[in-house]
């Protein structure tokens, strides 16, 4: 039998602070300010985001709590977590689907980098883009979505806590005031009220399956829930942090970019472009935004220029986490070098990643793949990979974990874990938790897949 590497040995985050911060820059990314407001749009808006907030506070909160309990108890990788805890192989399988969503995710989620890089370059030198023609020119799409990857394998090379952790505590703060400038200014444009009422009142009709099934796996996305990240994270902590404060800020920062991300582009949206539909998808952040930074004056440019970059920067602290999931458990269970670990998936992500990037072509082969899935019409490769690792696996991991700890588990046993560091958790919260972990969150999640493949009336409703 191998001997488990220690604790201390594995390494630790040297403050509860770092914890956050790295744990923090994972969830905020490319999430809550490219994909939360364009699935918002396809959505139906206010409605999405009310459901969206309730999932996050009554699903994605305990799940986070779980998947931090899990990784500090076993101090594991998300495969040894359920190994080392006891775990067959079914659940098992919870963590080998982990690993295999943030490589998928990560190829592309690159893409989408690629095209911030792309911006930064556009917006500073004043050169007006049009969107489609920008992604439909592989030449440019390809190559910075591979400098993309590369940047993301030089940090991971180097471990986690060097120069991008501490950058990233100072370059975040700058980030969110540009945004609130950004979100000031869509406001206050004539015209935004509709926008305004678009993204902010709910019309409690158009909220149905599809609706709950895209909220929960946007709130699992941008919380970083349901890849094993919070495992591996956990597992980098000491046993005597407060793990509960830790993950209400984390799941409080991760909500308000979110928000505000909306509040940027849904008024400017309605103001500056009537002709555009909100749910016209993946472009819709890509298109408005430099509409926004046209209507700043003085210096709209070099401040659109500096928000693709900070968005850049947030993208990374997102992109190295992913990567970091697959490399600890090659490292931990398989035994390779980081070295080895980094080069191979880091260049197997971007083979993966050139389909998504092409899957923008119009009448590219990866352009007109897509099948219905339930009455759900998924097209083009980027959608493909979006539904079944973007959403569906990671609802599915979420389950298995919460199943696993509250069901196959004694779930007391990983309360008390979350009580170690917090002692105010102990009593109402811990009993809450358990109640959540054990039932809410297992029956909604199964509600919401049952209904997508039609178990409930008409299929597709749900997907
Ligand atoms: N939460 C990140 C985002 O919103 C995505 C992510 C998920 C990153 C899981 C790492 C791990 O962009």
């Amino acid at each position: 039998m191998q001997k488990s590497v220690s604790r201390s040995a594995r390494g630790q985050w040297g403050s509860t602070f770092g914890f956050i911060m790295a744990a923090g820059g994972s969830a905020v990314g490319l999430g809550n300010i490219w994909r939360f407001p364009y699935i918002t749009g396809q959505n139906g808006g206010g409605a999405f985001v009310f459901v969206y907030v309730l999932c996050v506070l009554l699903i994605g909160l305990p799940l986070l709590l779980n998947e931090i309990a899990l990784g500090r108890k076993s101090g594991k990788n998300p495969v040894g977590a359920i190994k080392e805890t006891g775990g067959n192989r079914f659940w098992q399988s919870a963590g080998v689907l982990c690993v295999m969503v943030c490589f998928a995710v990560l190829s592309y989620y690159s893409v989408i980098a690629g095209w911030t890089i792309g911006y930064i370059f556009t917006e500073l030198i004043n050169i007006p883009v049009d969107f489609e023609d920008f992604v439909q020119t592989p030449a440019y799409v390809i190559p910075l979505c591979m400098l993309f990857i590369l940047l993301t394998i030089f940090v991971v090379l180097g471990g986690i806590s060097g120069g991008i952790e501490k950058a990233a505590k100072f370059l975040m703060p700058v980030l969110f005031l540009i945004i609130l400038l950004i979100a000031a200014r869509s406001v206050t444009l004539p015209g935004a009220g509709a926008g305004i009422e678009y993204y902010l009142s709910p019309d409690f009709s158009k909220i149905n399956g599809k609706v709950i099934l895209s909220a929960l796996g946007q709130a699992f996305f941008s919380l970083s829930v349901g890849w094993g990240l919070m495992i591996t994270f956990g597992s980098y902590l000491p046993r005597d942090s407060n793990v509960i404060q830790s993950s209400g800020w984390i799941a409080g920062m991760d909500s308000m970019v979110a928000l505000m991300g909306g509040l940027m582009i849904f008024p400017a949206l309605f103001a500056l472009l009537p002709g555009v539909s909100p749910d016209e998808g993946p472009a819709l952040v890509f298109n408005v935004l430099p509409r926004v930074f046209d209507q700043i004056e003085p210096f709209g440019n070099i401040i659109g220029g500096l928000f693709f970059l900070l968005l850049l920067v947030a993208a990374l602290t997102s992109s190295i986490s992913m990567l970091e999931v697959p490399v600890a458990y090659f490292i931990d269970e398989r035994k390779w070098s980081r070295k080895k670990a980094t080069w191979t998936i880091g260049l197997a992500a971007m083979v993966l990643s050139i389909p998504s990037s092409l899957a923008a072509v119009k009448g590219n082969f990866f352009n007109n793949l897509g099948f219905n899935f339930f009455g759900r019409q998924i097209a083009g490769f980027f959608d493909m990979m979006d539904f079944f690792f973007g959403t569906l696996a990671i609802v599915v991991i979420c389950l298995m974990l919460s199943l696993y700890t509250g069901w196959i588990k004694n779930v007391k046993e990983y309360a008390s874990e979350l009580a170690m560091g917090s002692s105010s958790f102990n009593g109402f919260p811990k009993k809450a938790w358990i109640f959540f972990i054990r039932w809410i969150c297992p029956v909604v999640i199964l509600l919401v897949l049952l209904n997508m493949i039609g178990i409930f009336g008409e299929p597709g409703e749900g997907g």
